[in-house]
């Protein structure tokens, strides 16, 4: 596999994804899990390698997840021209299950196969599976275009929450390698940046994958953003000090009421915030509101395997035979958020009229009738 260069900031981030080739062609991926030491890029070339990547967290963060999935059905298709009646749908909605059990939190990978599956629905019969696979593909890169456009977009309207000299927090990693490029969270300080802003992220490691520490930091230091990177509990005292301004996160799952999911250790991060009397804000596309939910109660979080606690990077840091709970996502009640920063720009205050409001055009109308009845 290709290898990067680390000892020197890069002049133009890495691409997270990218399909390479056309309808025959591949997944590239950087393989998150070996970074920050090693940046290296990782081919999938069947929809099982992109199974994997994605419940590996190799490629990772819903907007990236959403991606991935998309081109994982192109994957899933390539090589079938079965022309008998129904067999072209049938093995597309395979391949789309199969993707769904992934990973179960971020909605992004949900909202982008019903995507995949609509853009050929109805049409099957009509069209050689050549042409169908096509249009799979065209969706895909549509979907990565389109988050491209709104990272961008989100930064533009995040930069403005980040006061000159400030401080800002924030939780994981919700920067260019979790979406096709620049970030939610973290492009609110790439844009801020860029628009001449003086401030200091601290940035939590986040246990026990050290998302934070192995990514947000070496994103930050990448593109020379004055960090400083602290342990999860140490969040509080720096507060304390007085020393952050503004807390801003991403999100996998943000319910119709407010209420997000969002790597563990967030609701904590909020209920802290709020003690201290400190803005909260989550930044995230419209791909990662999932209107059919009510509330929070609705998610469903992902429990992971003991041995991320027990056993972290292969060093064991607990007895034998204890027993450990592992969920990798919380729900930060949206009382405790102040404001959702979107491509669409701020949604303040969080209701969920304001937030049905925002995603009117988004969101079909079909389906915020479902969620309201
Ligand atoms: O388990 P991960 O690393 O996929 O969790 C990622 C997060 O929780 C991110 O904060 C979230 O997906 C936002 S990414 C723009």
């Amino acid at each position: 596999m290709p290898e990067a260069d680390l000892s020197e900031p890069c002049r133009s981030p890495p691409r997270t994804i990218a399909w390479i080739g056309d309808s025959h062609g591949f997944v590239r991926i950087i393989d998150q899990t070996l970074l920050p030491t090693r940046l290296e890029y990782r081919d999938c070339r069947t929809v099982e390698e992109i199974w994997e990547a994605i419940r590996m967290l190799r490629v990772r963060g819903a907007p990236a997840i959403g991606i991935a999935a998309a081109m994982g059905a192109v994957l899933g298709m390539h090589g079938f021209t079965d022309r008998t009646r129904g067999a072209y749908w049938a093995r597309l909605q395979e391949v789309v299950a199969y993707l769904r059990t992934s990973r179960p939190t971020a909605v992004n990978l949900f909202w982008a196969l019903d995507r995949m599956q609509r853009c050929v629905q109805g049409k099957t019969e009509q069209l050689p599976p050549e042409q169908l696979t096509r249009r799979l593909l065209d969706e895909a890169l549509g979907i990565e275009e389109e988050d491209r456009r709104m990272s961008r977009a989100i930064g533009m309207h995040g930069a403005a929450l980040i006061g000159n000299g400030s401080g800002v927090l924030t939780h994981c990693n919700a920067g260019g390698l979790a979406t096709a490029d620049y970030g939610t969270a973290l492009a609110c300080f790439f844009a801020a940046a860029e628009q001449g802003r003086q401030f200091h992220v601290w940035v939590d490691e986040t246990r026990p994958l050290l998302q934070g520490a192995r990514l947000t930091a070496w994103e930050l230091r990448e593109r020379g953003i004055n960090a400083t990177l602290i342990c999860d509990s140490m969040a509080a005292q720096v507060m304390r000090e007085g020393k952050v301004q503004a807390v801003i996160v991403g999100a996998d799952r943000i319910a119709a009421n407010g209420d997000t999911a969002n790597k563990i250790g967030t609701y904590g991060l909020a209920v802290l915030a709020h003690a201290h009397d400190i803005p909260f804000y989550v930044a995230a596309p419209s791909s990662t509101f999932d209107l059919s939910i009510p509330n929070g109660d609705a998610i469903p979080i992902e429990q992971r395997d003991p041995r991320e606690v027990t056993h972290g990077f292969g060093q064991q840091t607990a007895p034998d035979g204890i027993r450990v709970y592992n969920p990798a996502f919380d729900v930060t009640p949206a009382r405790f958020i102040d404001g959702f920063v979107t491509e669409r720009g701020l949604i303040q205050p969080v209701t969920e009229r304001a937030i049905r409001a925002a995603l009117a055009e988004f969101w079909p109308v079909a389906q915020q009738e479902q969620a309201v009845t």
